[in-house]
C-alpha cells in the first residue's frame, strides 16, 4: 500500500491541502484504492516553536518509509529569509534526488486564458530539470561589500542530469501520444552548458524519430508561448528556464492557483505540490483556490498507475469551471471549502452514473 506523507506547510498550504486530502480519501474509498496518509508537522510554526526546520532523520524517513509526499506550500513572513522553506523544499528535491519537475498546464475552459488565440485545447507539459543548474548554490562572493565586489553563481550541468530529464520528457511524450518535444535553452550565449543540452537532446531524440522535436532560445520561447501556445506540447528545460517558462505557461492556462506540479525520481519517491506559494495576503480568508492542490491528487493517482481515477479528478475540476463554481481569483464566489465540496459531489454523481 503506498504511504503518503502529507505536509500542509504554511499559509494557504493548510487550506488547499485539506481539500486535496478530502478528494484523495474520497476517490480512494470510491475506487477501493489503498493509500496510507500520515500528517507531518513541518513548516514555520514548527520552526518558530522548536528552532528546527527538518532533521536528517526526517529526510531519511521521508525517503525510505514513504512512497510519495503531498505538500501545500512553505513560506511565512515571520521567518526571516524563509530559511525553513529553503531547507525543506530544496532539501527534499536534492536529498531525494527528485530530478523531474513535471508541470502540466492545461486550459480547462477557454475563458480562463488571457490570450485571444487560446480557443480550444491548450496542454503544455513542462519537464523542468530539478537538481542542477543555478540552484545548486555553487558560487560565492569575492571582496564582498567593497567597490570591487565579485559575485559568482555557477550553472551546473552534468551529462547524467541532462540526459535523464530529456529522456523522461521523450518517454512521457511517447507513452502519452504527444506529437512534439521542445527543448528550451540559450545555447547561442551559454555555449558550454547550452551545447551539452543541445547535443544530448539530439542524441536522445534520435531514439524517438516519430516525435517532432525542436529547440527554442528561451527569449523567443516566451514570446511564442504568448503568440501561439497551441504549437507546443511537451517542453523540456533546465532548472532556471523551466521555472520561468512554467510560470508563464501556468498563467496562459488560467493562473497560479490552478497549476499542479510533481517532483519525481522514478522508482524512488515523488513529491506533489501546487505551483503557488503560501499566499500570506489571503491566508485564513477562505479565498484560496484549492484546484492546484486538487490537481496534484490527479498527478499522484496517475503516478501510482490509477490513470482513470486521475482523469475523473481532472474531469470534476473542469466541470467546476464550466459550472462557474470557483473561487474569486478566477471570477467565482465560492470559498476554498465550497469548491472542494462541489468537486466531491460531482465525483459522487460521476461514480453513480459510471459505477
Ligand atoms: N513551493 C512553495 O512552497 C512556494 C512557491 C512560491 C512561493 N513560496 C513562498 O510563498 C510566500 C508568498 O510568495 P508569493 O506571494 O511570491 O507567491 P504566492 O504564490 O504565494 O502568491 C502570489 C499571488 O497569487 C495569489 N495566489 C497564490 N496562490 C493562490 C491560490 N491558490 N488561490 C488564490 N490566489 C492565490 C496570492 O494571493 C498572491 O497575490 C513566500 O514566502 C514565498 O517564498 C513558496
Amino acid at each position: 500500500m503506498p504511504r503518503i506523507a502529507v505536509i500542509p506547510g504554511d499559509g494557504i498550504g493548510l487550506e488547499v491541502v485539506r481539500e486535496a486530502r478530502r478528494v484523495l480519501e474520497h476517490v480512494a474509498q470510491a475506487e477501493k484504492l489503498d493509500f496510507e496518509l500520515k500528517d507531518w508537522d513541518l513548516g514555520a510554526d514548527r520552526f518558530l516553536r522548536d528552532g528546527i526546520t527538518i532533521t536528517d532523520e526526517e529526510f531519511r524517513s521521508l525517503d525510505e518509509d514513504y512512497d510519495a509526499i503531498l505538500l501545500g506550500a512553505l513560506g511565512d513572513p515571520r521567518v526571516p529569509g524563509n530559511q525553513h522553506a529553503k531547507d525543506i523544499l530544496l532539501g527534499l528535491r536534492f536529498k531525494l534526488d527528485l530530478y523531474i519537475n513535471f508541470r502540466p498546464c492545461v486550459l480547462l475552459s477557454p475563458e480562463l486564458s488571457p490570450l485571444a488565440s487560446s480557443e480550444g485545447a491548450l496542454r503544455l507539459e513542462i519537464f523542468r530539470e530539478n537538481t542542477e543548474g543555478e540552484y545548486t548554490g555553487m558560487g560565492g562572493i569575492f571582496k564582498g561589500d567593497t567597490r570591487d565586489e565579485i559575485a559568482l553563481e555557477e550553472n551546473v550541468a552534468t551529462r547524467k542530469g541532462v540526459e535523464r530529464i530529456i529522456r523522461a520528457a521523450f518517454e512521457y511524450a511517447d507513452s502519452r501520444g504527444r506529437g512534439r518535444v521542445t527543448l528550451v535553452d540559450k545555447s547561442n550565449v551559454m555555449r558550454y552548458v547550452g551545447g551539452l543540452w543541445r547535443r544530448v537532446f539530439s542524441e536522445v531524440g534520435a531514439e524517438y524519430t516519430h516525435i517532432e522535436q525542436d529547440a527554442m532560445y528561451v527569449d523567443a520561447m516566451v514570446m511564442d508561448l504568448v503568440r501561439r501556445p497551441g504549437r507546443y506540447e511537451v517542453i523540456v528545460a533546465s532548472n532556471l528556464f523551466g521555472d520561468i517558462v512554467s510560470d508563464l505557461a501556468a498563467e496562459v492556462t488560467g493562473g497560479l492557483g490552478l497549476a499542479p506540479s510533481a517532483n519525481i525520481h522514478p522508482g524512488r519517491n515523488a513529491l506533489f505540490e501546487p505551483v503557488h506559494g503560501s499566499a500570506p495576503d489571503i491566508a485564513g480568508t477562505g479565498r484560496a483556490n484549492p484546484v492546484g492542490a486538487i490537481r496534484c491528487v490527479g498527478l499522484l493517482l496517475d503516478h501510482f498507475g490509477h490513470r482513470e481515477a486521475a482523469d475523473r479528478v481532472e474531469g470534476a475540476v473542469a466541470a467546476s469551471f464550466q459550472a462557474g463554481q470557483t473561487t474569486p481569483d478566477v471570477g467565482g464566489s465560492l470559498s476554498t471549502e465550497e469548491v472542494g465540496t462541489w468537486i466531491l459531489q460531482h465525483l459522487d454523481a460521476a461514480y453513480a452514473v459510471h459505477g
